[in-house]
């Protein structure tokens, strides 16, 4: 257990110790945002550092969204709103998911939240109870067992390995299953690996869930960011049974390149939505205002953006995979979306490298970003040493330089 308690300094420089929760002392710092802070101090000291660690599009947020919320805030549309989200903008996502998806929601369904990562937060304030469980499987998103873990349930996790393309095991999903858990969560395209359960994979987790009567919590926030012309899955997809025990989360972040606007939203049964609206009625109250209308523009105004930024996406992928590829010790997945990349670089672990020993992926990440002068994040960040997690969302030309350093560093 780490330390429950705190040092504060005051202007004077006298110590002051105050305790503070098991819960803050417990909970790791996200490392994808920590590697990103490292990489822009070496930055501010000058040091030309290429990112391959964030997991933001490079691409500006489409004009016709900006627009529509300088509308908004030129209209007064800059009052509160429902907690759970305009009646207008709930209308839009089911009647988006609708389209995409051929599924069927009632408004009522829906929570609008702060960004994809606080729908994922409400879900879980609104399911779990100390000592619940949730099958995780990893290479797994950082904040997922972070954000079970604060609301008291334990992540339970399931290896996944690049050489089964990230498949799990439906029989070591089976056994790790107890009368503590509570959900499954699926994240398909997945962040850090991009790898897209296929649709066996998929059915098979979903009798589990009827089997067992256990929800679905299904994050589908990269489903519009898929290559070679793949179509998307949703577990909801596989039957009413299935879609009346998933809860699936989603926002517009990574789709209209909408990072830094923070609409996300969960449509789950209708109790569940209700509960997670009424939690986050006490925690946040409703989204930023202007910011729902943008939501409202991205999701029912013109979507050629959103397959211009993809077949981008695509274009540097597959520069990216190939080279990886053609570096000795490095063997890459070709991810079926999102865009990252998860190169298994074990070969690497265990040599010396300029006088430097590198044990680990943390080890192997801190050499390159200092040494190379590319940001990366080590795979045990994702629960899955041996890797690295080398995100695409950054131009072509940096991406051929920062393999250039990468085959450097490494031979
Ligand atoms: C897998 C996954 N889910 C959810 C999110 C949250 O997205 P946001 O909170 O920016 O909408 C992210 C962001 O990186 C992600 O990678």
């Amino acid at each position: 257990m780490r330390t429950r308690t705190l040092t504060l300094v005051s202007r004077k420089g006298e110590n002051t110790t105050v305790k503070i929760s098991q819960r803050a002392a417990a909970l790791a710092p996200s490392p994808t945002l920590a590697m990103s802070a490292r990489a822009k101090a070496l930055r501010s000291q000058g040091v030309d550092v290429i990112s391959f660690d964030v997991g933001e599009p490079d691409f500006p947020t489409p004009e016709n969204i900006c627009r529509a919320a300088c509308a908004a805030i030129n209209r007064g549309e800059t009052k509160y709103t429902p907690a759970s989200g305009l009646p207008q903008l709930k209308e839009a996502i089911v009647a988006a998911v609708n389209r995409d998806l051929g599924l069927d929601y009632s408004p009522q369904q829906v929570c609008v939240s702060n960004g994809g990562k606080h729908a994922l937060m409400n879900i879980w304030e609104t399911i779990l109870d100390p000592g619940d469980e949730v099958i995780v499987f990893a290479p797994f998103w950082v904040s997922y067992p972070e954000q079970i873990a604060l609301c008291g349930g334990r992540a339970v996790i399931i290896p996944t390995r690049g050489a089964d393309d990230f498949q799990p095991d439906l029989a070591e999903v089976r056994a790790a299953l107890t009368d503590r858990t509570v959900a499954i969560l699926i994240n398909s395209p997945s962040n850090p690996a991009g790898a897209i359960f296929t649709e066996p994979t998929m059915r098979g987790l979903a009798d589990l869930a009827v089997e067992r009567d256990l929800l679905l919590v299904s994050d589908e926030i990269y489903k519009h960011i898929l290559f070679e012309g793949r179509r998307h899955l949703s577990p909801a997809q596989l039957g009413e049974e299935v879609k009346e025990r998933t809860i699936l989360a989603d926002g517009v972040a990574k789709t209209y390149s909408m990072i830094g606007w923070r609409i996300g939203w969960l449509i789950a049964p209708p109790e569940i939505a209700k509960r997670a609206g009424d939690i986050q009625s006490q925690e946040t109250s409703n989204p930023n205002t202007p910011a729902q209308w943008a939501a409202i523009e991205a999701l029912t105004g013109p979507q050629e953006s959103v397959e211009a930024m993809r077949a981008e996406f695509e274009r540097r992928r597959d520069f990216l995979v190939p080279a990886l590829n053609a570096i000795p010790g490095v063997t890459c997945n070709n991810p079926g979306g999102a865009f990252y990349v998860f190169p298994d670089v074990s070969a690497h672990l265990g040599r010396n490298l300029r006088g430097r020993e590198i044990p680990d992926s943390q080890a192997l990440a801190e050499y390159l970003l200092e040494e190379a002068h590319i940001s990366t994040v080590p795979g045990s960040a994702f629960g899955s040493e041996g890797y690295l997690r080398l995100s695409f969302a950054t131009s072509l030309e940096l991406i051929e330089e920062g393999v250039r350093r990468l085959e450097t560093a490494l031979c």
